[in-house]
C-alpha cells in the first residue's frame, strides 16, 4: 500500500465503526499557555475531555499533524540519528468520549492490524500499566484480560509510569495506557534474540507503533489526580512507522512519505543516500526539517525571533546546519525540496499547493541569513583560535564557544567540529556551566505559577457580547495568577459581554461592580476555551451578583477597526490579486494591522485605490449580517473566507458586509458607516512575502486629520498665509540654491585674489619659499587656498596658516613634495604647533591640520611651526 492508501484505510476503518472523521487540527496552538504546538492527536479534543466543551460527536477518527520539539514530549535531538523519530509526524487517532472503552478499543486495534492489514500477528507484542503505588494506581489487569483473547500472556508485557501512564504536559488530561509495538526484524535475528528484551529499548526495528490511552485523570497544578466528568479512549499511532512496517522497510525514511525528498537532496547536493552514516544523517534531518517548516509556514507560523516562531527558526536552522557541514551546502538550497515535497503530501494537504511561493520564499531567506550568520561566526573563531594560538594555546574557552551558541546559533558540536580540523579543544565543562546559568535565567524570567481554580458555583459560561455591553453575571470559579513578581486574578463569569482576545482582536477591558464595591477589569484572554477576566483585585464577596459592563468607548473603536480589516482584506484581494491570504491581524482601539502574503511592495497608487475602495464601501453603508451557529459547509458555500492554522468547529459564525463574507469571531460595527473612513499609515515587509499594512479609522483619523491640518496651517503661517504653499515652499528652495551658489562663486574669487595677494610677498628662508599668514576664514576655504598655491609653487614651499574663526582657532600646514623627501613632516609639525592653540591635529606628511581651544596662541602656533625651517 501507498502511504496515501494506508492513512485512508485508517479513516475508512473506523468510520465502518460509526466514527466521525474530522479533519486535522492545526499544528501551532493558539489559546493554549500549556502548549505551543499539537503533540498528540487528543490535544483538540482537550476541551470536551475535561468537559469543558460539549460532546458532539462520541467516536471520532482523523490523521492529525503533529510536532514534538518542546515541553513534555520533545524528539528533536533523537531526530536524524535514528530511523523513527520526527519533529513533525501525522498521528492516526480514534476516539471516544464517555462512549465504548478498553474492550472495543483493543479489539479494534487487532483486527484493524491484523485482519485488515495482515499484520503478522507473531510480531506483534503488548504492554499494560503495572501500577503506581506512589499515586494509588493498581496495574491495569483489565486490558491485560482483554489483550489475552488476542495474544498469548508471554507477548503482554508491564509496563512503568515512563512507558505505559501518558500525560499530556504538566497538568491536564491523563491516563494508564497500553502500547503494542511491532518486530520487524529479519527472521534468522529474531532467532537469535527474543523481541521481549528489546522492547522499550530504543531497537530501530523493535518499536511501539501504536498507543491507547484510557483517559480516565485530569492532572492538577497541585500534581494531584482528578477523575475525567467521562472516560475517554484516545488512541495514537505513528502513520510513518506504520508505513515502514507495511512496506517491508527498515527505516521511517526508506518508505515513500520521505525518499522521494530524500533523492531530491541527494540530486541537489551530488551526495548519495545510504554510504555514509553522517551524510545518511544529515539527510535524514533535512528530509524531516523542510516538513516541519512548511507545515507551519502554511499554518501561519513564520520563523522568528520569540516563541513559536523561533522554535521554528531553530529547527530550520538545524537543518541548514546539517547541509553546511556533511553536504557541503554553502548557498540556499533547501527551497528547492518544496516542490518534491507537494508532490507527496499535497494531496492530503491542499494548502501546501496553494502556499507553495509563500513557503519558497520564507525557507529562501531563513537560510540566507542563516548562513551569513554562520559564515560571520566562522570567521570569529578564527580569530579565537589565531589569539589562543598567540598565547601558545590549543584550547578555547567555554565562554567563548557559548558566545558562538548564543549569539550565531552554533551548537556545540560544529564549534568542536571546524575546532577540531584546526587542532583544538573547548572546555565543554565551562560551556555547559554557561548554558546552566543562561538556563536559570530564562526559567526565572518566564515562570508563571497558576494556581488551581476555585470553584464558586458550577455552570457554564456564556459570551452575550455580541448584543449587548452590560449583563447581570456571578463569578464561576477563579484563580491566583504569578509571573515575576506580578500577581493578579483570572475570574471566569456564568454571562460576560467582554470579549476575549481572539482571531487577532484584543479582549474587553472595564469593571465588576456589586452593592459592595467595583473591581476594574483590565483584560480578558481566551485560555482553552474559557474567557478569563483579568483583575489585580478580587472583589470581597465573590459570590455576590454582579453587573459587568465593558468600556465601550474601546470597544467600539475596536470594533470599527476589526470591520475595516475586513474591507481591506476584500480590497486588497481585488486590485493585488487571489494570492492575498491573510497572515496576521491585530485589531486594537488604536489602529489595525493586517499581514497578508504578497510579493513586492504596493505601489503608492495600489494604497490610494485600497483606500478608495474601502472607503467607498464604508460610505455604502453596509449593514452587518451576522450568522452564528452556521454549519461550516453552508459558510464555506457562501465564499466564506477562512484562515488555514485556525481551528474550526462544526458550526461557525459568518461575518458579512456587502460583498465581504468572513468567518469571524470578532465584534463588528452594525453596518460600515460607523467605521467613518479608513487610511494606510504604512505597508513595510515583515518576512519574505508577507507585508503589513496600518492602518487607522474613525476618531483616530479624525484626530491625525487635525494634527495634519494643524501642521499646514503653521507652516502656511510662517509664509504669510499664502494661498499656493507649494509655490512658497519651491520658491524658496531655489532661491536657497541660487544664495549657495552666488557664494561659492563668490568665495572662489576670493581665494583667487587672496592667493595672487600671498603669492606677491613670499618670505624666503634659508633657499625655502616661506608663507605664513594669520587670517579670518573656514578650515575649508584655507585648505583650497593652500592646494592652490601649490600648483603655483611646487618646490621649496612652506605654507603655513593660522586661522581664528568662530572663536575658533585652527592651523594648517603645507609642505612641497621635494620638503618632505627631506624629511620634513606636515604632521608632527602641526601637531607640535597646535600645543600653542591647546589643540591636536592630523593628516599627511605634506598636508595637516589641527583645531584647537584657544585662539590667543594662534600667533605663537605659527610661530612655532616656521622653527621648522631653521
Ligand atoms: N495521546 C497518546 C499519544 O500521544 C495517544 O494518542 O501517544
Amino acid at each position: 500500500m501507498t502511504s496515501q492508501e494506508i492513512r485512508q484505510s485508517f479513516l475508512d476503518f473506523f468510520e465502518s465503526k460509526g466514527h466521525k472523521i474530522v479533519p486535522s487540527a492545526p499544528m501551532v496552538i493558539k489559546d493554549d499557555p500549556t502548549l505551543m504546538f499539537t503533540n498528540a492527536g487528543m490535544n483538540q479534543f482537550k476541551n470536551i475531555i475535561l468537559g469543558n466543551d460539549p460532546i458532539v460527536y462520541s467516536r471520532v477518527a482523523d490523521s492529525q499533524k503533529c510536532l514534538r520539539v518542546s515541553g513534555k514530549h520533545n524528539d528533536l535531538e533523537e531526530v536524524g540519528h535514528d530511523t523513527y523519530h520526527h519533529t513533525m509526524f501525522e498521528m492516526l487517532g480514534n476516539w471516544s468520549f464517555g462512549d465504548y472503552f478498553k474492550k472495543e478499543a483493543i479489539a479494534w486495534a487487532w483486527e484493524y492490524l491484523v485482519d485488515v492489514l495482515k499484520i503478522d500477528k507473531e510480531r506483534l507484542y503488548v504492554t499494560v500499566f503495572e501500577g503506581s503505588p506512589a499515586e494509588g494506581l493498581s496495574r491495569d489487569d483489565e486490558a491485560a484480560e482483554i489483550w489475552s483473547q488476542f495474544l498469548p500472556s508471554s507477548r503482554i508485557i508491564n509496563g512503568n509510569k515512563k512507558d505505559n501512564f501518558w500525560e499530556m504536559g504538566d497538568t491536564g488530561p491523563c491516563g494508564p495506557c497500553s502500547e503494542i509495538h511491532i518486530d520487524l526484524r529479519d527472521d534468522d535475528e529474531r532467532a537469535k534474540v527474543d523481541a521481549l528484551s528489546l522492547i522499550n529499548n530504543d531497537h530501530p526495528q523493535v518499536i511501539e507503533i501504536w498507543n491507547n490511552v484510557f483517559m480516565q485523570f485530569n492532572r492538577k497544578a497541585d500534581g494531584s489526580l482528578e477523575d475525567l466528568p467521562a472516560k475517554v479512549i484516545d488512541t495514537g499511532m505513528g502513520f510513518e512507522r506504520l508505513c515502514m512496517a507495511l512496506q517491508g522497510k527498515k527505516s521511517n525514511y526508506d518508505t515513500d512519505v520521505f525518499q522521494p525528498v530524500i533523492q531530491e537532496i541527494a540530486r541537489l547536493t551530488g551526495y548519495k543516500y545510504g554510504e555514509n552514516a553522517k551524510v545518511d544523517i544529515a539527510m535524514r534531518v533535512i528530509a524531516d526539517h523542510i516538513r516541519t517548516i512548511a507545515f507551519s509556514i502554511t499554518d501561519g507560523q513564520l520563523p522568528s525571533n520569540a516563541k513559536a516562531g523561533y522554535v521554528i527558526r531553530r529547527i530550520l536552522r538545524r537543518a541548514v546546519r546539517y547541509g553546511y557541514t556533511f553536504l557541503e551546502q554553502r548557498s540556499a538550497f533547501m527551497y528547492k525540496l518544496i516542490p518534491t515535497l507537494i508532490s507527496v503530501m499535497g494531496g492530503a494537504y491542499p494548502e501546501l499547493i496553494s502556499q507553495q511561493q509563500l513557503i519558497e520564499k520564507v525557507t529562501k531567506e531563513e537560510e540566507d541569513s542563516f548562513l551569513r550568520t554562520l559564515e560571520t561566526g566562522i570567521r570569529l573563531l578564527d580569530k579565537v583560535m589565531d589569539d589562543a594560538r598567540k598565547d601558545g594555546k590549543t584550547e578555547i574557552s567555554g565562554k567563548e564557544a557559548f558566545t558562538l551558541y548564543d549569539t550565531f546559533g552554533f551548537p556545540l558540536d560544529l564549534t568542536e567540529l571546524i575546532l577540531r580540523e584546526n587542532n583544538f579543544t573547548v572546555n565543554v565543562d565551562e560551556f555547559n556551566s554557561e548554558m546552566q546559568k543562561q538556563k536559570e535565567r530564562a526559567r526565572n524570567a518566564a515562570a508563571i505559577e497558576t494556581g488551581d481554580w476555585v470553584v464558586v458555583r458550577e455552570g457554564e459560561s456564556r459570551f452575550v457580547g455580541y448584543d449587548v455591553t452590560e449583563a447581570e453575571t456571578e463569578i464561576l470559579r477563579y484563580r491566583k495568577v504569578k509571573q515575576k513578581n506580578k500577581e493578579f486574578y483570572q475570574i471566569v463569569l456564568s454571562v460576560t459581554p467582554f470579549y476575549a482576545e481572539m482571531g487577532g482582536q484584543v479582549g474587553d477591558s472595564g469593571t465588576l461592580t456589586s452593592e459592595n464595591g467595583r473591581i476594574e477589569i483590565i483584560d480578558t484572554k481566551k485560555e482553552n476555551n474559557l474567557s478569563v477576566h483579568i483583575t489585580e483585585k478580587l472583589p470581597e464577596d465573590v459570590t455576590e451578583t454582579f453587573t459587568a459592563v465593558i468600556n465601550l468607548e474601546n470597544r467600539m473603536a475596536t470594533s470599527c477597526n476589526h470591520s475595516a480589516t475586513h474591507l481591506l482584506h476584500e480590497a486588497l484581494r481585488e486590485i493585488l490579486g487571489e494570492h492575498v491570504e491573510q497572515k496576521g491581524s491585530y485589531v486594537s482601539p488604536d489602529s489595525l494591522r493586517f499581514d497578508f502574503s504578497h510579493f513586492q511592495k504596493m505601489t503608492k497608487e495600489e494604497i490610494r485605490e485600497a483606500e478608495h475602495l474601502v472607503n467607498r464601501r464604508i460610505r455604502e453603508n453596509f449593514p452587518l449580517h451576522d450568522m452564528r451557529e452556521l454549519p461550516i459547509a453552508e459558510a464555506q458555500g457562501m465564499g466564506a473566507m477562512a484562515l488555514f492554522g485556525e481551528k474550526y468547529g462544526e458550526k461557525v459564525r459568518v461575518v458579512r458586509f456587502g460583498s465581504s463574507v468572513e468567518l469571524c469571531g470578532g465584534t463588528h460595527v452594525n453596518s460600515t458607516g460607523q467605521i467613518g473612513m479608513l487610511r494606510i499609515v504604512s505597508e513595510n515587509s515583515i518576512a519574505a512575502g508577507v507585508r503589513r499594512i496600518e492602518a487607522i479609522t474613525a476618531s483616530k483619523l479624525e484626530e491625525m486629520f487635525d494634527m495634519q491640518q494643524d501642521m499646514m496651517a503653521s507652516v502656511r503661517e510662517l509664509f504669510n498665509n499664502t494661498p499656493s504653499l507649494v509655490t512658497a515652499v519651491q520658491k524658496t528652495i531655489e532661491e536657497n540654491a541660487d544664495l549657495k551658489k552666488q557664494l561659492e562663486d563668490f568665495m572662489r574669487e576670493k581665494i583667487v585674489s587672496l592667493r595672487d595677494k600671498v603669492l606677491s610677498n613670499v618670505e624666503e628662508i634659508n633657499g625655502i619659499k616661506v608663507i605664513h599668514l594669520n587670517l579670518e576664514a573656514a578650515p575649508d576655504m584655507i585648505k583650497t587656498l593652500a592646494f592652490q598655491i601649490r600648483n603655483v609653487v611646487s618646490e621649496n614651499l612652506f605654507f603655513v596658516a593660522g586661522s581664528v574663526n568662530d572663536g575658533k582657532p585652527s592651523l594648517t600646514v603645507l609642505l612641497s613634495d621635494d620638503l618632505v623627501a627631506k624629511g620634513l613632516n606636515a604632521v608632527n609639525i602641526a601637531r607640535e604647533a597646535a600645543k600653542e592653540i591647546q589643540g591636536g591635529g592630523g593628516g599627511q606628511p605634506f598636508f595637516a591640520a589641527a583645531g584647537g581651544k584657544n585662539p590667543s596662541g594662534i600667533e605663537k602656533a605659527i610661530a612655532k611651526a616656521l622653527e621648522a625651517i631653521k
